[in-house]
């Protein structure tokens, strides 16, 4: 994706608590490893430079807020923001999300995941990379507790609707529901940096949210992501 470069991050700021290399984690999870709080765990996948993770961890100190990013360079940013901020409820991993997913998140363990922005990869035969795939999207679903959200906005028409195809004949998510669009009077009043653009750009950005029915807690990776 074009981008420019990021800002620098002062050598000071202690990264130890808010980055977390997913190479590093050796499986199961212990409790306490990422969070001391227990308390609502909401993944963001592909959090670029940590808009959302900052502003919902920061509005939310009674949930959990984890960010995976596969660029290295992004989630030390994102991690510094959280640092920066001093929130203990915000963390960020370095690393693939469809292993993190596959190798780590228990089932029915998670209050929402957010996906906003997920690379497009535009020619037909690069779309096997995208992040939301059949299998990726059956992940989430069996990670989210009951009730639990996926958030998914994107301003390629074609990736939303192939997507809800695929959430539609591949999982038992409920919706999609409509998402109200609030106004934004600060640039930091966007979810993220790619809303803020494409918004700002004129161009139409498409929102749905799902919502899991009843977990069947037979099915089950990993263990859990809170402290006691
Ligand atoms: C287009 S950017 C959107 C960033 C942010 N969500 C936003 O809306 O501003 C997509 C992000 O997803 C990350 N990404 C792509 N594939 C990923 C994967 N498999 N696991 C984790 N992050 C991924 C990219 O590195 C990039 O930062």
């Amino acid at each position: 994706m074009g981008r420019r470069a990021l800002p620098k991050i002062s050598p000071l700021l202690d990264l130890s608590r808010h980055l977390i290399e997913l190479n590093a984690i050796v499986g199961p999870w212990q409790p306490g490893w990422l969070f001391h709080v227990q308390q609502p765990l909401e993944v963001e996948i592909g959090s670029g430079k940590g808009l959302f993770l900052a502003t919902a961890a920061g509005g939310q100190p009674d949930r959990n807020f984890l960010g995976i990013e596969i660029g290295a360079k992004y989630a030390r940013f994102a991690a510094a923001r959280l640092a920066r901020a001093g929130l203990e409820n915000g963390r960020v991993i370095s690393g693939d999300a469809v292993h993190f997913f596959r190798e780590f998140v228990p089932a029915c363990s998670l209050a929402a995941v957010h996906v906003y922005f997920p690379d497009p990869w535009w020619k037909k035969r690069h779309r096997k990379r995208r992040v939301l795939h059949a299998e990726m999207l059956q992940a989430i679903e069996r990670s989210l507790v009951p009730g639990g959200r996926l958030h998914f906005w994107t301003d390629v028409e074609e990736y939303f609707h192939s997507t809800l195809d695929l959430i539609r004949e591949g999982t038992g998510l409920r919706g999609p529901f409509d998402v109200p669009v609030r106004d934004a009077e600060h640039d930091l009043d966007y979810r993220t940096h790619f809303e803020r653009r494409s918004r700002l750009s004129g161009i139409a950005v498409f929102r749905a949210e799902f919502r899991r029915q009843p977990c069947d807690a037979s099915v089950s990776a990993g263990t859990d992501l809170n402290g006691p």
